[in-house]
């Protein structure tokens, strides 16, 4: 039987049913599933039962899994294995993290708007995250659709953007939430980084803003310029016309494009209830300055 798909919304959101994800798929489903991919940003699969192994062999359907920065520190053990990224509120212990933890203070910049691994010299393409356990209120995920607040800027930023290099870093989203604790290997491993404000979805033609919390300079910009630039097209991006907000439910894979959207954490109680979800995380296949075909800058 085909895979049907539910549209949630006309063109970014639908939901993926008569598919079992635990189970090798056969190519045209794989086929079904990266169309739909591309004609919406964002596919959601209720219902599956996954092992972390089934979860991420289907994300190799979609192309190569990104290591966790987990990895990165190296005096720090990992809940999950690196092919997954832990998105809980959990210890090693599988326990609630304590309220000073410093997973804590890192995890929480997923409360910002983002794009995954924008900060990385070679950016993630696709984000699959699945729900193990939901909080019974709050803790939902927001989604922004970048192809369409692209479409919308006004021809002034429409002139202005393409062109633009932003330099993404993790620690330029942290600093926003007051975070700074990076040991040393972290920051030699995650040095800031190129990308495109604005680039092309190869798939459809489609262009899109590439933007997150991450950015923290636009090279060739002041920085008060940029910020206020940044901090605007984040205001334009997330107006309620191009967001859906995702309400969990157990079990659901939610996978989106990253090159075309952003997305952020709702609040919950996260010293109260538990939040455990697994993400598997796919790289795209170059920087955004090669994908557009411009020469990367020298590092500044
Ligand atoms: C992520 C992320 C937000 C959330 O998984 O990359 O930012 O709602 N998640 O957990
Ligand atoms: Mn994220």
């Amino acid at each position: 039987m085909a895979i049907s798909i539910y549209p949630i919304t006309p063109a970014f959101v639908a939901e993926i049913g008569d598919v079992d994800l635990s189970r090798p798929l056969d190519a045209d489903d794989v086929a079904a599933i990266k169309q739909a991919f591309w004609d919406y940003a964002v596919l959601i699969f209720p219902g599956q039962d996954l092992t972390q192994e089934q979860h991420v062999a289907f994300a190799r359907n979609i192309g190569p899994i990104e290591p966790s920065i987990g990895a990165y520190r190296p005096d720090s053990k990992l809940r999950l294995p690196p092919e997954l990224v832990d998105i809980s509120n959990l210890n090693i212990k599988s326990q609630i993290w304590g309220d000073k933890s410093r997973l804590r203070g890192l995890q929480l910049g997923n409360r910002l708007w983002h794009t995954d691994s924008s900060f990385k010299f070679l950016p993630a393409r696709a984000s699959l995250l699945y729900a193990r356990t939901i909080a019974p209120i709050g803790g939902h995920t927001e989604f922004a659709d970048m192809r369409a607040a692209y479409d919308s800027l006004n021809d002034e930023l429409k002139r202005k953007l393409p062109g633009l290099i932003a330099e993404h870093a993790l620690a330029y989203s942290r600093a926003r939430t007051g975070f700074s604790e990076f040991s040393e290997s972290e920051r030699k491993e995650l040095p800031p980084v190129p990308q495109m404000m604005v680039r092309t979805i190869p798939e459809n033609g489609r262009k899109s803003l590439y933007i997150a919390s991450h950015i923290g300079r636009i090279l060739g910009m002041r920085d008060d310029e940029a910020h206020a630039l940044v901090d605007r097209l984040i205001a334009h991006a997330t107006q309620r016309q191009f967001v859906y907000t995702h309400r969990w439910r157990l079990h659901d894979l939610v996978m989106w494009d990253d090159r075309c959207t952003m997305h952020r954490g709702t609040e919950f109680d996260d010293l109260r209830w538990t939040r455990d979800m697994h993400r598997a995380t796919v790289s795209d296949i170059a920087n955004t300055c090669e994908q557009e075909g411009v020469a990367i800058p020298a590092q500044s």
